[in-house]
């Protein structure tokens, strides 16, 4: 199978073309399985994938809420409060491992002085090194360091890299990932099944 993941995505995010125009292009460009992925939160987004030629979804932000995802309360409560503009994505805002690897993730008070600062380059940007929290195991965690905040972790959790893509706004309740999946699939099919009846 291939992921074709559109930029709406959570995390890392390579390309800049939409889900709704990506899986079509993919869909008709290969002979085998395409999965989408980006901003597919809820049963009505996997039958519009399905529509547009995929065999399956792939699923991040939707999964943070979940029972199973040790995510941090704070970012947790962000999630569940933000709407479909609250993302924002930026090749060099956060440190990933390697270099030039765009990622999506929720503004924040580190995104906004960033952005205060004209986008600086890293390097250039306001309070580089500064230690904003700690790990459970008591490592610092600085700004603009790649890190997910879990529970046990201290300090500006608000600052950190809190990864999310635009499927956000569907993002309301908490639920195990079972429940979560049980419910994509069933809203999935019962939304085909109406739509069957529209044409
Ligand atoms: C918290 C989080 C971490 C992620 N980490 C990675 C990663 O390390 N590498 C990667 O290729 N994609 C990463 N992704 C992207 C996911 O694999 C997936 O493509 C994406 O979440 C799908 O879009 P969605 O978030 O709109 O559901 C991450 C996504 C999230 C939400």
């Amino acid at each position: 199978m291939i992921v074709a993941q559109g930029w709406e995505a959570g995390g890392h995010v390579w390309g800049q073309v939409s889900t709704m125009a990506l899986v079509p292009a993919v869909a008709d460009a290969v002979d085998i399985p395409v999965v989408a992925a980006g901003g597919i939160a809820d049963g009505r987004a996997m039958a519009a994938a399905m529509m547009l030629g995929a065999s399956g979804v792939w699923v991040g932000t939707r999964l943070l809420a979940s029972d199973e995802a040790t995510i941090h309360d704070t970012y947790r409560a962000r999630l569940l409060d933000a709407s479909e503009a609250d993302t924002q994505w930026a090749h060099d805002l956060y440190d990933v491992d390697w270099p030039d690897a765009p990622h999506r993730a929720l503004g924040n008070s580190t995104s906004r002085a960033w952005q205060k600062a004209g986008n600086a380059a890293p390097g250039h940007r306001p309070n580089e090194s500064q230690v904003i929290g700690h790990r459970p195991t008591g490592e610092p965690v600085l700004r603009y360091q790649s890190y997910t905040p879990v529970p046990g972790t201290s300090g500006d959790v608000e600052a950190m890299s809190l990864l999310a893509g635009q499927g956000v706004a569907q993002v309301r309740n908490l639920s195990s990932a079972a429940d979560i999946v049980a419910e994509i699939y069933q809203e999935a099919k019962d939304v085909l099944k109406r739509g069957s009846s529209i044409l």
